[in-house]
């Protein structure tokens, strides 16, 4: 090979090379991000139970709201508070469907998301204990999911081996673009399939997150913490972290109106075991709240050793509930601390409340569920302590 072949092969070769180069040390784009008002608010709609739309009758009504009542209600709730709140992200959590009586699963889950899709708001979902009970297993069911084109849900990671359920998942919600958090996630949402029933002949009643599950979501956190604290903008803390799915955790018990915000009306319907995704969590340190539906009539918020256990209260209209006690959703809004410079920096605080299906979508419950200072301040010795 003569050394004008070599050099042509150069010429032609070196802007691929460099091409490849400068891709592979490109940031993966943040697919979520905080706008340029510092604030990142996401509705959560719990149990909507669609079905098969106008011809689903809604449950737990007053006697004068049962003519004309049916999914479309649901339908139309979640618009209005697509308009009211007008959030930056959407997430479902569970019993987005109501099998047994949905005719077509996939037909209902497009009716169900429709709001969400036609609002062009990114949005996710999760698994409930009933979205299986149509004509589309688990695996069906996410599968459907992912393929709409304006959700951020996902199948199971691709490099886990075996994970047990369907979507788990985890976004990364980046900085204000511009700013020196523009390519790091400064705020983690985890999604997580928390199953149905118990395949365990001797455990019985609902499912729960197994320990492949946890053993990703300690993996996850682990990477998001390291790559949140190195350079640049190396922080102290890591960034905080919020988690999705659909069946509280035993630990919601742990409260009583002396300590939560909000309503319990009925028990805590938990898997009858306790699978320790609780101490999971506290143990990562990351997540500053879950958030479930599965209890409709439930909808408080209680913290249990820095972590806030919350409900988001029932949503849909075919779904059992409590006549004259309105559907309700939740949202979470965060906030972006202001640097020196004035551009916006980490996450400064978490608050939460919840939105009334009513005349006047009432706003109730509003709360801090954290604060970057309270979380970084010093723990005092006991004075006196042994
Ligand atoms: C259901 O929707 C219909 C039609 O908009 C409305 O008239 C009715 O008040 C709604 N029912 C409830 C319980 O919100
Ligand atoms: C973020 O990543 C992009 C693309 O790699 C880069 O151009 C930009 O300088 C990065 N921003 C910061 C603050 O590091
Ligand atoms: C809430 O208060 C009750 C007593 O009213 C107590 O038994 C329970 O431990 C408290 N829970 C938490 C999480 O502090």
């Amino acid at each position: 090979m003569g050394p004008f072949f070599t050099a042509a092969a150069l010429v032609v070769l070196l802007p691929i090379w460099v091409l490849a180069a400068a891709k592979h040390h490109e940031e993966k784009p943040m697919r979520l991000r905080f706008g340029g008002d510092g604030q990142f608010k996401i509705l959560q709609v719990a149990d909507m139970h669609y079905a098969d739309g106008k011809t689903t009758p809604c449950e737990d009504v007053l006697p004068s709201q049962v003519a004309g009542c049916s999914d479309l209600n649901t339908t139309a709730f979640v618009q209005r508070m697509i308009q009211a709140e007008k959030p930056n992200f959407i997430v479902f959590t569970g019993d987005n469907i109501f099998g047994f009586d949905a005719t077509d699963a996939a037909k209902s889950m497009d009716a169900a998301f429709a709001p969400a899709i036609t609002s062009n708001i990114p949005w996710a979902a999760v698994l409930g204990n009933h979205d299986q009970e149509s004509d589309l297993s688990r695996e069906g069911v996410m599968k459907h999911i992912v393929k709409y084109k304006s959700t951020q849900a996902q199948l199971n990671p691709s490099d886990q081996d075996v994970i047990d359920g369907f979507g788990n998942y985890n976004l990364e919600v980046g900085g204000v673009q511009g700013t020196g958090f523009e390519n790091k996630s400064v705020l983690n949402l985890y999604f997580l399939d928390s199953g149905d029933y118990s395949t365990v002949p001797s455990i019985p009643g609902y499912g729960w997150i197994k320990p492949s599950q946890q053993f990703w979501f300690q993996q996850t956190s682990a990477k998001l913490k390291k790559a949140y604290m190195k350079k640049p903008q190396a922080q102290k803390s890591p960034a905080p972290g919020l988690a999705y799915f659909h069946i509280p955790l035993p630990e919601y018990a742990s409260f009583d109106s002396s300590n939560f915000t909000g309503v319990r009306q009925e028990g805590i319907s938990s898997a009858s075991v306790n699978s320790g995704f609780f101490t999971t969590l506290v143990e990562a340190g990351d997540v500053k709240a879950a958030f479930t539906g599965h209890d409709h009539l439930n909808d408080f918020c209680g913290k249990l050793t820095g972590i806030n256990l919350c409900y988001a209260g029932g949503f849909g209209y075919h779904a059992y509930g409590k006549a004259g006690w309105d559907r309700r959703a939740r949202v979470v809004a965060a906030t972006l601390e202001k640097t020196n410079t004035g551009g916006w920096g980490a996450v400064k605080s978490i608050k939460t409340w919840k939105r009334l299906d009513n005349q006047h979508l009432s706003t109730i419950d509003s709360e801090v569920l954290w604060t970057k200072s309270s979380a970084g301040a010093r723990r005092k010795k006991p004075i006196g302590g042994p």
